[in-house]
Parts: structure tokens; C-alpha cells; sequence
């Protein structure tokens, strides 16, 4: 390894410290990019699907990613069939690209559903309490009721749900000026399988 490199390309342990670092950090970091990934589903025809939601928490101990979604849109009922998901992460100035794959589990009126709601901001809430769901189709633009006040909000939790995704795989790619590098991680119950790829 040419000795310019950045520490964090050391070896493959670095690499991924360094890959779940970001991605911790990204949770409080309201502007960074991998505050807001890209969830890609598989839709009911079979087509991938995909969107950018905010990504709420993640544990690197347990792999385990959150974020949050309203469960009459299209991905909670995709997943709900059909719990395989990925996650793709890209921040610009790290010149780093992380793609997770995993599973997803619906949390929609257990513990975590609940410490969900409770950690949700009211601004946040608000979203939950639009009336018809998400995805409904309208005759005109404005045909839909969004609540302005906290105590409406609330009822918001009838259609809220927290959605996390154990990490399975994950595949990390460093652009830089002086050369790529990809490490690939597959978790399995009893080891982590850690491999340098080419770019
Ligand atoms: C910056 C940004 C953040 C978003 N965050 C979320 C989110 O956390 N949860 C969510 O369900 N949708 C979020 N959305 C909306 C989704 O991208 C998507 O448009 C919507 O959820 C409908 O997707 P679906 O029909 O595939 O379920 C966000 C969109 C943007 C642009």
C-alpha cells in the first residue's frame, strides 16, 4: 500500500471502523450527507424501488440501522412483504461510497415503535397525521389534510412505524486521487467474512 493513502485504509478492520464511524456521526448530523441514505426495496411487480429517508439511529455493535416511515406508504407494505432492503450511503467529501444490504423488521406498535414516537420531534409527527396516507392520489395539489398544531399530531401514531435493517453486507469504495479501494464485509452469526475487492 503506497504510504499516501489515508490511516483508515490500513487494513480491513480500519476500513470498516471507519465506514460505521461515518455513519454514526451522520445520525446527529442533521447536513451530512449520510444523514439522509437511499432505501431501495423490492416492489410487489418485482421492480426495485427506491427513495431517501433520514436515518434515525444505527448501533454498530448489533449492525442495526433505523429510520422511520408512515405505514400506509408504498415501501412499508413492500417490506412488509418481502423484508430484503438496501442501503446506499455517499458522501462527497469523504470521497466514500458505503451500499448495505440486510433485512428489514417492521416496528409498528411494539417497544421500539413506541421510543420511536416518543423520541420523534413534533415537527416530525406532524408528517404521520396527513390524511389520505401517502401515495394516495388526489384530484388537485392541495387535496390533502395536513395537521398545524401539536395535539393533532399525535394521532399521527396510528400510521407511524420505526424500520430497522440488520446489516448483512456491506461494501466500501474510497475514490481518491491516488487510486481506489473496495473491502467487502459479509457478517454471518459466528464471524465476519472481510475482503479487499477491485474497485
Ligand atoms: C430529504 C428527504 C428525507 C425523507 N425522509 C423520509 C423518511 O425518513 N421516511 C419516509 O418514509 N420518507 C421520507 N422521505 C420521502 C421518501 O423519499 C418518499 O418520497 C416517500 O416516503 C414515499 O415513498 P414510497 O412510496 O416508496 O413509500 C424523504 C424524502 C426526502 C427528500
Amino acid at each position: 500500500m503506497s504510504n499516501d493513502l489515508p490511516l483508515f485504509l490500513a487494513d480491513l478492520k480500519a476500513v470498516l471502523d471507519h465506514g460505521f464511524d461515518l455513519i454514526v456521526k451522520s445520525v446527529r448530523a442533521r447536513t451530512a450527507p449520510m444523514h439522509t441514505p437511499v432505501v431501495s426495496t423490492i416492489g410487489h411487480d418485482g421492480r426495485p424501488r427506491s427513495r431517501v429517508v433520514v436515518l434515525r439511529a444505527f448501533e454498530p455493535e448489533s449492525r442495526v440501522l433505523r429510520f422511520h416511515t408512515d405505514v400506509r406508504s408504498e415501501k412499508y407494505h413492500e417490506l412488509a412483504a418481502d423484508p430484503r432492503i438496501a442501503v446506499l450511503f455517499y458522501d462527497p467529501a469523504e470521497k466514500i461510497q458505503l451500499r448495505v444490504e440486510g433485512h428489514a423488521t417492521l416496528h409498528r406498535d411494539d417497544e421500539v415503535g413506541d421510543a420511536a414516537w416518543g423520541s420523534s420531534q413534533a415537527m416530525s409527527k406532524l408528517c404521520y397525521a396527513t390524511e389520505p396516507g401517502p401515495g394516495h392520489e388526489i384530484d388537485h395539489r392541495d387535496d390533502f389534510y395536513l395537521p398545524r398544531d401539536r395535539a393533532e399530531a399525535e394521532a399521527g401514531r396510528a400510521h407511524f412505524a420505526a424500520v430497522t435493517i440488520v446489516i448483512d453486507e456491506l461494501d466500501f469504495l474510497w475514490l481518491g486521487s491516488e487510486g481506489n479501494r473496495r473491502a467487502v464485509y459479509r457478517f454471518n452469526p459466528q464471524q465476519t467474512d472481510a475482503r479487499w475487492c477491485v474497485p
